[in-house]
């Protein structure tokens, strides 16, 4: 052996010694893991592992809750997270005295797949209930051109047994489809509330509003034929919420009051699902109920508002809107609204009550959003969990929310309620819109 490669066999030596040592201490950030492909044990480390799957094998699914196998908890949606680098949040329920480690197993279009723990970011309101919404956020290596992936309660699974979700927002596309969407979280029981839901759909309309977004447990008959009219439309964006199938979902928020697995139906877990499937089809999103009208005051539509707000609040990305009560039980006088062709139809006519609850010493009124989707990561129903830039609570005569419901100040007479009218501004187109319709979900018939 010459002295030169006398010198480069040392060195190798000592390379390979070196490398040995780092490795194993590194070790801890590689347990091992294993993964069956058609049956076949694969092992490999948790990060870099790179797995050929054939694209016969991993049907992805469809459905908008998708158990997660050996375990309580349920995985919602798949997005990535341009925020975050290399991230992949899946919106989750997760069972809350039942933590156990998760496992994402994500994949190309090329059907290459990695191996990774999950970490798991439970929303701190859960409003006491067993289950809560929950991120379970996968990071590794080229996430960017994820297409599907896994969520696993096993550190060894057969491929075959996993539930893959489609990744969503695979492009950071600021370019929007829409301005104003609206998010209402849960449709359930059979609620058939048709006048009031047609009126405010309308009214939206009205106010520039192009998308609603709805998750569908159940509804009544009527609101059915109304939905799918609006759906055709294209306004209408129906998510099936079939979560009285998965758990015993609870009709509130107070859970002495209303028993239950998870807070009001899933709200939490929907709302959150919502501003992610929004976040890069519009450019504002509103966190409502479908009987709330967030009304500009001062402006003529939310496009007017919106210009008007960001640009004395230029930082501001959650605009907070207050709610005030409108009592159905209170009707105006004159009875002008008192339409023959509205007779039949079920519901509340929120053109009769233009009575306004006051303020109440020591009570906060509630509030609902408008945010800039791109900038939170997690909400509530009132106020943003987690976001960045700034918080700004709306005057309440420049902009507030138009709620007509059963009343919570209900001994008040109408002489110690304020006259809104507000509604009426928009009468006559309103009206028109409210009838064409009613026509064409077939639940008005023509008079002739
Ligand atoms: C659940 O656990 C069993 C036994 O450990 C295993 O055979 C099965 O593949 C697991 N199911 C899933 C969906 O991973
Ligand atoms: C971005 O969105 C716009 C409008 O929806 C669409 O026309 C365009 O093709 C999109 N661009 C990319 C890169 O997806
Ligand atoms: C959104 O607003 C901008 C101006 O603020 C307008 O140019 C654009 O047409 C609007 N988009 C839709 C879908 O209405
Ligand atoms: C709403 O969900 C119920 C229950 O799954 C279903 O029967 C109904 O067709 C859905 N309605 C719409 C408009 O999607
Ligand atoms: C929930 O309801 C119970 C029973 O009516 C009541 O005692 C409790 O104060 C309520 N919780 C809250 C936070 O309002």
């Amino acid at each position: 052996m010459g002295k030169a490669k006398m010198k480069l066999f040392i060195f190798l030596v000592v390379l390979g010694v070196l490398s040995v040592i780092l490795i194993s201490k590194q070790k801890h950030y590689f347990a091992a893991t294993e993964v069956y492909i058609a049956g076949n044990r694969y092992e490999g480390t948790l990060s870099a592992r790179t797995i050929s799957l054939d694209s016969h094998n991993t049907p992805i699914s469809m459905k908008s809750i998708t158990p997660i196998g050996n375990s309580s908890h349920f995985a919602v949606s798949a997005f990535i997270d341009h925020r975050l680098e290399n991230t992949i949040r899946v919106i989750s329920i997760i069972k809350r005295n039942s933590l156990q480690p998760l496992y994402c197993l994500y994949c190309n279009n090329d059907h290459a797949c990695k191996f990774t723990e999950a970490k798991i970011d439970l929303h701190t309101d859960h409003f006491g209930f067993p289950f809560g919404a929950s991120d379970v956020l996968c990071e590794g290596i080229h996430t960017q051109t994820v297409t599907h992936v896994a969520i696993s309660a096993d550190h060894i699974s057969d491929i075959n047994k996993l539930n893959f979700l489609p990744v969503k927002n695979r492009v950071n596309n600021e370019t929007f489809k829409y301005n104003f969407t609206i998010c209402i979280s849960n449709l359930f029981g059979d609620y058939n509330n048709v006048l009031q839901f047609t009126q405010t759909m309308e009214m939206y309309k009205l106010l520039g509003v192009q998308r609603v977004v709805i998750y569908n447990t159940s509804c009544g008959s009527d609101l059915q034929k109304l939905l799918h009219h609006y759906e055709k439309e294209g306004i209408l964006e129906i998510v099936p919420w079939p979560i009285d199938q998965f758990l015993n979902p609870s009709a509130g928020w107070n859970i002495t009051l209303h028993k239950g697995d998870l807070h009001y139906y899933g709200q939490l877990v929907t709302l959150n699902e919502c501003i992610y499937r929004q976040m890069y089809q519009s450019k504002y999103v509103l966190l409502n109920d479908i009987d709330e009208i967030i009304m500009p005051y001062k402006h003529a539509n939310l496009a007017f508002l919106m210009e008007a707000l960001q640009q004395e609040h230029k930082h501001v990305t959650v605009f907070l809107i207050e709610n005030h009560i409108f009592p159905k039980t209170q009707f105006e006088e004159s009875g002008k609204f008192q339409r023959a062709e509205w007779k039949n139809i079920p519901g509340i006519n929120i053109m009769e009550h233009i009575h306004r609850e006051p303020d109440r010493k020591n009570v906060y009124n509630p509030t609902k959003m408008i945010i800039n989707p791109r900038n939170i990561m997690q909400t509530s129903v009132h106020t943003s969990l987690k976001h960045t830039g700034q918080v700004y609570r709306v005057p309440f005569n420049v902009c507030r929310i138009i709620h007509v419901r059963t009343p919570l100040q209900g001994s008040l007479t109408k002489e110690q309620l304020f006259v809104d009218t507000r509604v009426w501004d928009f009468e006559q187109e309103l009206i028109a819109n409210v009838d064409r319709a009613l026509h064409l979900s077939g639940l008005l018939k023509s008079q002739e």
